[in-house]
């Protein structure tokens, strides 16, 4: 099983190629970077070998804001967005964190059901929130939250989050 670990400097490349290639309005390499020097950010993928996937998070106050999500398409629907999610979920437990929340485009049903999975309840709609493209369409999204102090969701072992500090 890949490990979930923290992500280092030597994960910098590998983590802007996936963004570049799963986002239409990706991140830039600076705010990545800033996110692995200031310890917001988890990768799936063994040391010194490409990345698999990430989450990138921030500590606001008692809330767990989880702001990027992602997993190389080739390494879908094993588990893995899931594993960094309740990794992610773990860390703002051990910081007695007491919520988490997100924002998810309204279309992304994909992420939506792995949300509703990991205990989150949509708590809100944001019209307009995301811009899709240049021309400036736009989309809507749906906010999500859920309680850290409830503990993980109690379906699957394999689904528990197993940072490795
Ligand atoms: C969303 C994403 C991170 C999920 O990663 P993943 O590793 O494939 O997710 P998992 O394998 O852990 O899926 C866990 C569960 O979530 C749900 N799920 C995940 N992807 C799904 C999809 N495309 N359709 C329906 N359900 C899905 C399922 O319930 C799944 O369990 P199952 O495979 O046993 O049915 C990945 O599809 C991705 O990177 N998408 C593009 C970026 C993105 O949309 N990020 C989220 C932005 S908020």
């Amino acid at each position: 099983m890949l490990p979930v670990r923290w992500a280092v400097a030597a994960d910098l490349p590998s983590v802007v190629a996936l963004e570049e290639q799963i986002f239409p309005d990706p991140w830039c390499e600076a705010a990545l970077a800033d996110a692995i020097a200031g310890r917001n950010m988890l990768v799936a993928g063994k040391s010194g070998s490409p990345v698999r996937g990430y989450l990138v998070f921030s500590c606001v106050g008692p809330h767990l804001h989880l702001e990027n999500l992602a997993v190389a398409r080739s390494w879908r629907r094993r588990g893995l967005g899931r594993r960094l999610l309740e990794s992610g979920l773990e860390v703002g437990r051990a910081a007695a964190l007491v919520t988490a929340t997100l924002e998810v485009q309204a279309s992304n049903f994909g992420a939506r059901a792995l949300y509703t999975a990991a205990g989150f309840t949509a708590t809100g709609r944001l019209p307009g929130y995301y811009r899709v493209n240049a021309a400036g369409l736009r989309a809507d999204a749906i906010v999500y939250q859920r309680d850290l102090r409830l503990g993980p969701t109690p379906d699957s072992s394999q689904a528990q989050g197993d940072l490795k500090s």
